[in-house]
């Protein structure tokens, strides 16, 4: 297992490294990340290489017996590329070029951009490809900024598109150009949609899937080198969790596994539903395990700060990733920088070089990470249960929300965070997945949905899944145009629903809701509301008030072999949503094995009849947790327990 840091030696004088490594080595650590800023150190100028620096530092390195991540350094153009060519300079919306000094600051569909990217990324490849303690790539650094309107980024569009839709009439049905006179009678004419709100939404779709498109080229253009150059090398990127610009899936698929970086210590200590959501995303992308790139070290910010991780938290964030399938870790960063627009993102060792409580305790998790690492090996989640997670109905919802409080990651949070209380481990897949290894499929805001996969969907239920639904599923086809029928369209059956009507309810409003039988109880609805005529279904769920009395607020139906399940709705109550879940399990005959209590966290990795289950405590009191047969703890050794405690911020590994 790789455990380490993200290093930066050229921060430092030389004559510091050796104490650097041999810190390193005493915490347990064997891997360092490298170098993804310091492309003007390795071509101060135009086509001239120097390497004399990292050659050293590596060296240094691998007396130690670490190995190094090192990245191509194009997240960062050196001052000479900006002034020499100025047009690799991202333009932004007002016109202007953005002013070199940051980072992530290059247009995409330069190429002059590709060409410099290509040319050292080959040279840096040439030159490590057989260095001892080199094992790997990292692209660049965080994909997915910044966007450019430039003339070229306008005319990559334009032929985008153009291999896409073949024909300008292809192209003015499929994003309604009859709407406002906005018909194109030549390529030449499309702009760029610079503005989400008020362009047409089929344009601002295809924009959106064009620039992710232009990262995950110039992304391939560094793999396609880094293969040919550098075989015996894996290559991955530092993706960001629940980022939204890029389609993921895409940008994964070039590479040997995918990394992320985790940063989810900001405010009062809270259940961290959003970084295992993120990490179920991040194994989900290439169905394999993944690994951590930058993990949180301390306090982070740019210019103000957020609070310390307190004692056992540093911990608990590493084991939370472990438990869903990550199988190597860095933390973010080795050193707190004296340096720069970083100076207070806090790193193991502070200002002063000295070792922290935060460097202790990273060394004992990566102790600890070795005394697991023979249990572990070959294992990862396997889960009865997926959510659809689509970039494409994510990008849709953004463009048009439809109503005020709707965002995708927060919808698919709800049931998300109702599986994880419920003990149950979840796989984020994509539109493409096989469903059929799954016993429940939850699909919230599918707004897009194309004819085909809507068939998949059915298909799934009739042969004995069971499926959810919610509010907006299927009001879009693939190009952003409403389908023309009632909603939800090709699921109606399946559902055994028809939504003629609906609305969004402004913040003031909520409904109430009256559940009944499998549902009972009394909920509040809030934000948006279908009007939902069952048909076959049975409504579980009904609104109170006198004009909406009629319809239902949740129903189920029988078909197939399976059961649909639909939320016209958002629940004000989380209560809500575990009923919803502990029911759909019920119908999926899904049973967790351990139900945790509040605040604590379960998840299990395995590989054929070897079962490891991780239980990560949240909250700054003890919890006891009950364990379904005698399991013994691997970290510390104690058999045939039947409940274990945890203290504040604590973890367990079960066997
Ligand atoms: C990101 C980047 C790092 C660093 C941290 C902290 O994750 O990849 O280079 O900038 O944020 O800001
Ligand atoms: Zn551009």
């Amino acid at each position: 297992m790789y455990i380490g840091v993200d290093y930066y030696p050229e921060h430092w004088p030389k004559e510091r490294w050796a104490t650097d490594a041999r810190l390193m080595k005493k915490a347990g650590f064997n891997v360092v990340r490298l170098a993804e800023f310091d492309w003007v150190n390795i071509e101060p100028a135009d086509g001239q290489f120097n390497f004399e620096m990292w050659d050293e530092a590596l060296g240094v390195l691998r007396s130690q017996g670490i190995h190094a991540i090192l990245c191509t350094p194009t997240a960062v153009m050196p001052a000479w590329v900006a002034a020499k060519h100025p047009e690799t300079l991202a333009m932004q919306k007002d016109g202007t070029r953005i002013v070199w000094g940051v980072r992530k600051n290059n247009c995409f569909s330069s190429g002059t951009y590709r060409f410099l990217s290509q040319r050292v990324t080959r040279a840096m490849a040439g030159h490590f490809a057989e260095t001892p303690n080199v094992i790997g790539w990292q692209t660049d650094n965080e994909f997915g900024s910044p966007e450019c309107f430039c003339d070229s980024c306008r005319k990559s569009f334009q032929h985008w598109l153009r291999a896409k839709y073949g024909t300008l009439a292809e192209l003015n049905r499929a994003w309604g150009t009859h709407f406002w006179g906005h018909r194109v009678q030549s390529w030449e004419e499309i702009t760029l949609p610079v503005d989400r709100g008020s362009h047409n939404p089929g344009a601002c779709l295809d924009w959106q899937r064009h620039f992710s498109w232009l990262n995950v080229r110039f992304q391939r253009e560094q793999v396609q080198i880094l293969r040919e150059v550098c075989p015996k090398h894996f290559v991955t990127h530092n993706f960001m969790g629940l980022y939204q610009e890029l389609d993921y899936y895409d940008l994964a698929r070039d590479l040997d596994f995918v990394s992320w970086d985790n940063y989810p210590v900001w405010g009062p200590p809270e259940t961290r539903y959003r970084a295992s959501m993120a990490a179920d995303l991040m194994r989900g992308l290439k169905r394999k395990n993944f690994w951590i790139m930058e993990q949180t070290a301390g306090p982070c910010g740019w210019g103000t700060f957020g609070r310390n991780v307190r004692p056992g938290e540093l911990r608990s964030v590493a084991y939370q990733q472990l438990a869903h399938g990550a199988d190597g870790q860095l933390w973010f960063r080795w050193r707190t920088c004296t340096a720069g627009r970083e100076q207070y993102w806090h790193g193991l060792l502070g200002h002063d070089g000295k070792a922290l409580r935060r460097y202790e305790e990273a060394a004992q998790v990566a102790t600890e990470y070795r005394r697991l690492e023979k249990e572990l090996a070959g294992t990862t989640v396997k889960a009865d249960v997926a959510i659809v997670y689509d970039y494409q109905s994510l990008w849709a919802t953004r463009i048009q929300p439809a109503f005020a409080k709707n965002d995708y990651v927060g919808a698919v949070g709800r049931y998300y965070d109702a599986l994880l209380r419920a003990g149950v481990n979840v796989d984020m897949v994509n539109t493409d997945a096989d469903l059929s290894a799954y016993r429940s499929v939850l699909a919230p805001r599918l707004y897009v949905l194309p004819d085909e996969l809507a068939e998949k969907l059915e298909a799934y239920v009739r042969a004995g899944g069971t499926l959810l639904g919610d509010g907006r599923l299927g009001v879009k086809d693939a190009t952003g145009l409403c389908h023309a029928r009632t909603l939800p369209g090709r699921l109606s059956e399946c559902l055994g629903i028809e939504i003629p009507e609906y609305e969004a309810l402004p913040d003031e409003t909520s409904y109430g809701v009256t559940g009944r039988g499998r549902m009972e109880g009394r909920f509040a609805a809030i934000h948006y509301a279908d009007w939902t005529t069952p048909r076959r279904a049975e409504a579980l769920a009904k609104f109170d008030e006198w004009h909406v009395d009629a319809y239902a607020a949740v129903t189920r139906n029988a078909f197939g072999k399976g059961a649909a399940w639909y939320v016209g709705t958002v629940f004000k109550e989380p209560s809500f949503y575990d009923l919803l879940i502990r029911e759909l399990l019920k119908d999926a005959g899904v049973a967790p094995e351990i139900v945790p209590p509040e605040g604590v966290e379960v998840s299990v990795r395995s590989a054929g009849r070897k079962r490891v289950a991780f239980l990560v405590n949240h909250t700054e009191e003890e919890k006891t947790v009950s364990l379904p047969r005698r399991m013994t703890d691997l970290l510390t050794g104690a058999s045939g327990l039947r409940e274990v405690r945890l203290g504040r911020h604590g973890v367990a590994v079960l066997k």
